[in-house]
């Protein structure tokens, strides 16, 4: 049963969705489930480095990100809010556009074109795409830099210690170790990482992170959802178990010219990694506005560090609210090697995008990708996903049940109640025509929002993906057991048939409004097809089986919309 409790106002939800599709104009009031809580809502991906162009990887947070932030939509949030963008700072960018010979903004602007063309290529409905380069952001930056210099958190000190140019991180002698390099030359580098690391010695400002332990343990304590998923929390706790060292907050800047002056002291330029973690303040509209706070940030696990510990910590510093959670997924390797460029098994994204179009690229993506364990990206299991689950199993019920030889009139059928009675008792039981298998399907069906709404809300596409696809291939096995095409050849069976394909479109109905959140057009199309306007594809409308259940207001009898066509055509593996 489906708890259809809070009403949300229109105007808001409209705002939200209205950026997402442009097209449903006409959006209603919501409601959603009592505990959902999602009036507001403030996602982000990590703003990607413009030293490089985006790969599979950058797609992936950003698809995760657009996944979870349409979903809120559906379920009628008010204000939500999904920021993506580039981070344009530092000596890696620095160091990249020297390379190209290019002006560092005009570097900075032609790749961050890039990361927004792919972007817009996959339908990421992002509300606000961030450059560090912005002025806003620079206006963000000064001020929290003056916070945390005036509360005393920033100091004048000497820094002394290994600095990873590709990581843009500082390390301790713990944190590094020696490797032999090609020629037999002995290397030190990050035992993260593996990148190599130089000895930096200079003047800095240095952020008091040792004292932010006892607040960042006690965040930790009190917000059980503070790093998910558990994994990733046990090894932030264990971070600062560790012990927590001071953090050089700045370089000379005849060292790193590209970046923004630590204020009232332009020798300075700020670390880019505080200059490129309040990117998600700046968004919010700080220092000026009122603005949804805290977010849930998506991050890869490289840069688990730099947000579950430094950014919190920035934060509460600066008295601010830490994040609400920090989301960590995986790594995607390529046919089981780590993507690098060196090896030349980076996947372009762009290229599968115009291969398996957008739809299905984000599918894979997301029933493949999991938070807690590297995901392999292979081209042959992507085809052989994408034409089982797109192509056998939901394109192929489509057509089952809207062939003009079992469906002549074009709409959606007719229930007949007393062959499929919701109380046995209320017809008599030669009638009766269900099975209990029917009985079951049916109320898979209705369980079904309830399972992905946990699954989506947990960040956990797969398992949503999985169950939504059970139940397709359930009602496949529906359609196999009462044979529609045989029913539509005796005139006698009409109300059997068309009571079996209401069955069939009902739940094409509810897994369509399900599978918006990761293949928004093929699940347009879907819906279209079925005759869903486009105001009725919220979570109020997950609501099954009216006419079943005896209630007003079924689908019953509505005419069905154009075909457009096969709703996914399988794919030929490319050689
Ligand atoms: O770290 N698998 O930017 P970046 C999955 N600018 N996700 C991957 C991935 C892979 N193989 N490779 C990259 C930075 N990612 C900083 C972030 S945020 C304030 C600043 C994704 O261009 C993943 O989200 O190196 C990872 O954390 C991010 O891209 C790193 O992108
Ligand atoms: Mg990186």
């Amino acid at each position: 049963m489906l708890a259809l409790i809070c009403q949300m106002k229109t105007a808001a939800s409209a705002k939200c969705v209205q950026k997402l599709h442009k097209v449903w104009k006409h959006f209603q009031p919501v409601r959603c489930l009592s505990n959902m809580q999602t009036n507001e809502s403030f996602l982000t991906t990590p703003i990607f480095y413009v030293n490089a162009v985006p790969h599979i990887g950058h797609l992936y947070s950003a698809v995760v990100g657009d996944a979870a932030h349409r979903w809120q939509c559906i379920c009628g949030a008010k204000q939500a809010i999904f920021s993506t963008g580039t981070d344009e700072h530092g000596l890696k960018v620095q160091q990249a556009a020297e390379a190209a010979k290019l002006p560092p903004l005009q570097f900075c602007n032609e790749v961050s074109q890039k990361f927004k063309y792919l972007f817009d290529a996959n339908d990421i409905a992002y509300t606000d795409y961030v450059r560090t380069t912005e002025d806003r952001h620079n206006r963000a930056v000064n001020h929290i830099w003056k916070k945390l210099y005036d509360g005393g958190y920033i100091y004048q000190g000497e820094y002394e210690g290994w600095y990873s140019t590709a990581d843009e991180a500082f390390l301790s002698n713990q944190q590094v170790h020696d490797v032999t390099v090609d020629g037999g030359n002995v290397q030190k580098v990050s035992i993260e990482t593996g990148n190599p690391v130089e000895w930096t010695s200079e003047k800095n400002y240095m952020f008091r992170l040792s004292q932010m332990g006892p607040q960042l343990l006690e965040w930790l304590h009190t917000n059980p959802e503070a790093v998910r998923p558990s994994k990733f929390y046990a090894i932030t706790k264990k971070y600062i178990e560790e012990g927590l060292q001071d953090l050089s907050v700045s370089r000379q800047r005849e060292r790193l010219k590209w970046g923004i002056p630590v204020p009232d002291d332009p020798s300075q330029t700020i670390y880019v990694w505080l200059d490129a973690l309040v990117n998600y303040l700046t968004v919010g509209g700080y220092p000026d506005k009122q603005h949804v706070w805290p977010a849930i940030h998506i991050v890869g696990k490289d840069i688990l560090r730099f947000h579950a510990i430094y950014w919190p910590s920035f934060l509460m510093a600066a008295g601010l609210q830490p994040p609400a959670s920090v989301i960590c997924h995986s790594h995607w390797t390529m046919n089981n090697y780590k993507m690098s460029k060196s090896r030349g098994n980076v996947v372009d994204p762009l290229d599968r995008t115009h291969r398996y179009t957008s739809d299905g690229l984000r599918y894979f993506l997301l029933r493949e990708g999991t938070l807690h364990s590297d995901g392999d990206y292979n081209d042959d299991r992507l085809v052989n996903t994408l034409n089982a689950d797109l192509g056998d199993t939901l394109g192929n019920l489509l057509s089952r049940v809207t062939a003009k030889s079992i469906n002549p009139q074009q709409v959606f059928p007719q229930f007949h109640s007393d062959l499929f009675p919701w109380q046995p008792s209320s017809s008599s039981s030669t009638v009766v025509r269900a099975l209990q298998e029917d009985y079951d399907l049916i109320e898979s069906v209705q369980k079904l929002p309830d399972t992905v709404n946990m699954h989506y809300r947990n960040f956990e596409f797969h398992k949503a993906l999985e169950a939504i696809m059970t139940c397709l291939r359930s009602t496949n096995g529906f359609v196999n057991r009462h044979q529609p095409w045989t029913l539509a050849k005796n005139p006698h069976e009409k109300p059997w048939l068309d009571t079996t394909n209401h069955v069939t479109m009902e739940t094409l109905r509810v897994c369509g409004i399900l599978l918006q959140p990761v293949i928004p057009k093929m699940a347009d199309k879907l819906l279209n097809r079925l005759g869903i306007g486009e105001n009725e594809r919220t979570w109020v409308y997950l609501e099954s089986f009216k006419t079943y259940h005896g209630k007003a207001g079924g689908y019953d009898g509505r005419q069905l919309g154009n075909s457009g066509g096969i709703l996914f055509k399988k794919i030929k593996q490319i050689e």
